[in-house]
């Protein structure tokens, strides 16, 4: 594969890394699950998981992708030829597809956000009104359905841009302004009247308050977090050049991603707390709660609490579509790779499979929230199906194939530039025993704990 592109440089690969990676599942995920599982003390186990099962599993894709060069299902076709492990591939190809579609309907209503704080919507006269402005927007049609073509449509045109001058150039872009403005949010929330309260719930821990879930839920938010079992993390390693050090830059990405989500953290809950509102409000927190809250602000300079809302629903959409690009190219690059169809084309037909599914999870909030699967409307049956079972299982698998299919001389010459990394080499015995044996038994501990719930 000599013509296949690869990104420029250290920098290049850890910010299209923490790119996929930092998204809705920071900033909108991540503050609610800290409030519902009690604060900081979920956070510590949070960071457990991110560096004991997480990044095993990210170094796992990171060594697949690199080693082979290729998409999700080549890379499992080279490396077991003519084995069932290529259904890992196919099911790393399926899975972001589906995840792309719902994640598209709610990255669309991040951008609906931005325009209405643009338009200041969220101002002192209508506060009361506010909260309940997310179940009306949700439950409409077009407007929704409006908002998800934008969101997809822009995260083709990055992807039909190519991986260096679409996915690099974005990524590189968009990672030091997001920072930006999450630490510009973040010390806007704290210095709120009120808000100190909020700094203490998420830097003092209070074990009393875990509850038995509080595990289970820490790992899945990694997952979620760190973009893993999806295949996104192998395709964006494949482009990652033999002389680069993969432990570094997975290394790294997983540092970004956990930064921004404790920053997200401070950027909403002094928030929260400073408005009086209780820190485990669930999956509204961004879309209901917030606008709320910054209606409120208005009333101590209507310029500056705009200008945070305007800011704030900049930043979910810009990372939203960092990461929806990786979900994207792990179905295109199969079908450049494996079809020989044109890039162009590639882009077009994932487009059109997200769309049509995520209109469907879109319009599942609304005219059609009576067709249920199990109990759960499209867009739940979805989310479910993808976070709870199938990037478990994605995640699970890749861990086993590095830990048990692959020979560890393998295993040590890619972490370790075939020995040539002498840092690396002293503690591959540790992350081999992580990706061996503790990651893949706490995940499927994990995995029919979840079963049998
Ligand atoms: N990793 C992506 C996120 O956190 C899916 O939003």
């Amino acid at each position: 594969m000599t013509n296949r592109e690869h990104f420029g440089s250290r920098a290049a690969v850890i910010m299209a890394m923490a790119g996929s990676a930092i998204g809705l599942g920071n900033i909108w995920r991540f503050p609610f699950i800290v409030g519902e599982y009690g604060g900081a003390a979920f956070i510590l186990i949070y960071i457990l998981c991110c560096f004991f099962l997480s990044l095993p599993i990210l170094l796992s894709e990171s060594i697949i992708g690199r080693r082979t060069h290729q998409n999700t299902f080549g890379a499992m076709s080279t490396l077991a030829p003519g084995t069932k492990w290529k259904w890992l591939g196919l099911l790393t190809i399926v899975t972001p597809i589906i995840i792309l579609s719902y994640y598209s309907v709610v990255g669309g209503w991040s951008f609906a956000y931005l325009l209405k704080a643009c338009s200041l919507q969220f101002n002192p006269e209508n506060a009361e009104a506010v909260t309940g402005m997310f179940a009306t927007f949700s439950s409409s049609a077009w407007g929704p359905l409006a908002c998800l073509v934008v969101f997809l449509g822009l995260t083709a045109l990055i992807i039909f841009s190519g991986v260096k001058k679409g996915i690099e150039k974005f990524s590189k872009i968009s990672m030091p302004v997001l920072f930006i403005l999450i630490v510009v949010i973040a010390v806007y929330s704290v210095t709120l009247p009120g808000a100190m309260d909020g700094v203490r719930y998420l830097v003092k821990p209070d074990f009393s308050k875990l509850s038995a879930g509080a595990f289970s839920a820490a790992l899945g938010q990694s997952f979620f977090s760190l973009s893993l079992g999806v295949g996104t993390m192998l395709i964006y390693s494949s482009y990652i050049r033999k002389d680069e050090n993969i432990l570094a830059s997975g290394t790294g990405t997983a540092l970004f991603d956990m930064l921004f989500a404790i920053l997200a953290g401070f950027a909403v809950m002094p928030a929260v707390f400073a408005a009086g509102i209780a820190p485990s409000s669930g999956p509204g927190l961004v879309f209901e709660t917030l606008p709320y809250i910054f209606a409120k602000m208005g009333a101590g300079g209507q310029f500056l609490s705009s200008a945070v809302a305007i800011l704030f629903f900049l930043t979910i959409l810009v990372a939203a579509l960092s990461s929806s690009i990786s979900m994207m190219e792990v179905g295109v690059a199969y079908m450049v790779e494996e079809k020989g169809i044109s890039r162009g084309k590639a882009t077009a037909g994932i487009f059109f499979v997200a769309l049509f599914l995520g209109i469907l999870c879109s319009l599942s909030f609304g005219p059609i929230s009576g067709v249920k699967f199990l109990g759960n409307t499209f867009f739940n049956a979805c989310d479910k199906l993808c976070s709870n079972y199938l990037m478990t299982l994605g995640a699970l698998m890749f861990s086993i194939f590095v830990g048990w299919k692959m020979d560890k001389a393998s295993v040590h010459d890619e972490l370790t530039n075939g020995g040539s990394l002498k840092g690396n080499s002293k503690v591959f015995p540790v992350l081999y025993f992580l990706i061996k044996y503790i990651a893949p038994l706490a995940i499927a501990a994990i995995f029919i704990t979840g079963l049998l719930a």
